[in-house]
């Protein structure tokens, strides 16, 4: 294993403290990590390394299951803290002087605001720490649309190379995303059945009982479309409906996803009218509205859940809806992708399902009628299940980190895709910031709007609640 140096721009965040420390400890305990150099966290705050180290006791540690106290020690032993202003190149110099020059590998951690990329860069190519040895991991969400997604991708290029940059989405790190991939690779019955002739329609939907949880500030700028959807949501839904490559190589599954989104049918404010619904939520028994959370402007408009009925262009997917919908404050917390397959003899049967289960259980179903038992020729609804949840599933963190280690970009996106995606959403953004289509409300803890439901019951379908 090569040895290497962990820098994380964001060291004090949540994102830092819930996952990537974690994430690491984890790798450390599992072996998996190399021998490390050093590993440096960043922030603003001024703090020594002790300081920094009691903030992870407290903070981080408690998200760890199992901690082995030793272990935990030998992990942060190795740490090292250093504030930094982003603007200040000597602050560079400094990191610089705390690597360890030998390293082959230099991954730096980009857990800050997207605004902080660039200069971030700028100073980091100053002190000359942007050489073939270094890999830069950008967390979501690169930016607030189109445009502002091409400026940095623009920027960071004059600093980076393509091959060094890893755009994160924890998504395609989770052990039920990646077997999506095996699913529709490996099993020829699903790969003839998987497009327009057989599959009626899809539904992807990410449900989550929690509020917006102490990010205010962020999740009102934001907004369920920028949150969920612009990135997760359809990179789950270019897993889908991709044509499986025939190599299962970086490339060549980024090509096919980037195709696939290249085909997302564009959206005319008429289409957003009739097939988008954005929604926010309303005060419920003990849940407050979220105008009344924390850091959240007056009157503010932000959306808290998001259902569309997409379509592809594709010669494969022509004509098949795409139903995709993410909300917070939900009635249940979860994710799964259905598709729902054509019937085409006239007997009168409920179409067959394969349902798809992402979390909280790794699990694949297909619905299946058979028999009443017993002398009787009626049937029932039954399904064929497959329990996919394992203790050894890795956290997405944990494989993504270990992913830039060994240079493998499979699992994260190439800017084109996350520009093709940014291209789909931005009018559905300007549609609702000149207010041409309306924000309707749900109860918190409810199952989502009316308005959504009435989306998918206008084609004769019904949303799969649960
Ligand atoms: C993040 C969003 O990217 O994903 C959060 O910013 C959301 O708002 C989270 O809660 C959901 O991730 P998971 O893995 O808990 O489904």
């Amino acid at each position: 294993m090569q040895s290497f140096d962990f820098i994380l721009f964001g060291a004090t965040g949540d994102l830092a403290m819930r996952k990537i420390f974690p994430s690491l400890y984890q790798a450390y305990i599992d072996g998996f990590l190399p021998p490390i150099g050093k590993m440096i966290a960043t922030g603003r705050s001024s703090l020594s390394t002790e300081q920094f180290i009691e903030k992870l006791n407290n903070n981080s540690k408690i998200h760890i299951k199992n901690c082995d106290d030793k272990k935990w020690e030998e992990f942060i032993h190795n740490i090292n803290y250093l504030s930094i202003n982003l603007n200040e190149t000597k602050d560079f110099d400094l990191l610089k002087g705390k690597i360890d020059n030998k390293s082959q590998n230099i991954v730096i951690y980009f857990s800050i605001s997207p605004e902080f990329f660039i200069k971030a860069c700028e100073n980091l190519t100053l002190v000359g720490l942007n050489d073939d040895r270094v890999k830069i991991i950008l967390e979501k969400p690169l930016g607030m649309d189109l445009k502002s997604c091409q400026a940095i991708n623009n920027e960071i290029a004059k600093y980076y190379k393509e091959k060094q940059i890893y755009r994160i989405d924890h998504y395609l790190g989770k052990e039920s995303i990646q077997n999506l991939l095996i699913l529709r690779a490996f099993n020829p019955i699903f790969t003839s059945l998987w497009e327009k002739e057989h599959v009626d329609y899809v539904e992807i939907s990410v449900f989550e009982t929690l509020g917006v949880e102490g990010r205010g500030e962020f999740y009102d700028n934001t907004g369920a479309l920028r949150d969920m959807i612009q990135n997760h949501i359809l990179q789950i839904l270019s897993l889908v409906a991709m044509k499986i490559p025939k190599k299962l190589d970086a490339e060549s599954i980024r090509s096919a996803k980037l195709s696939l989104l290249k085909s997302l049918k564009p959206l005319s404010d008429e289409d957003i009218k009739n097939n988008v619904i954005r929604a926010q939520y309303d005060k419920s028994g003990e849940f407050k509205s979220y105008l009344a959370e924390d850091n959240i402007k007056e009157n503010s408009q932000t959306e808290t859940f998001v259902a569309i009925k997409a379509e592809l262009l594709d010669d494969n997917w022509k004509g098949v809806p795409f139903y995709i919908r993410t909300g917070k404050r939900m009635a249940d917390s979860f994710a799964q992708i259905i598709v729902y397959f054509k019937n085409k003899e006239d007997l009168n049967s409920s179409p067959n399902k394969l349902i798809i289960r992402l979390q909280p259980e790794n699990q694949i179903s297909l619905n299946l009628k058979v028999k009443k038992i017993g002398k009787t020729m009626d049937y029932e609804e039954n399904n064929l299940i497959l329990n996919l949840n394992s203790t050894l599933a890795m956290q997405p963190y944990e494989r993504l980190i270990l992913d830039v280690i060994e240079g493998n970009q499979a699992s994260f996106n190439h800017k084109e895709e996350l520009e093709t995606a940014w291209a789909w959403v931005d009018p559905i953004l300007k549609n609702w910031q000149e207010n041409k289509t309306p924000l309707y409300y749900y109860i918190a803890g409810s199952w989502g709007p009316k308005e959504a439901f009435d989306l998918i019951r206008r084609d004769k379908h019904e949303w799969h609640n649960c």
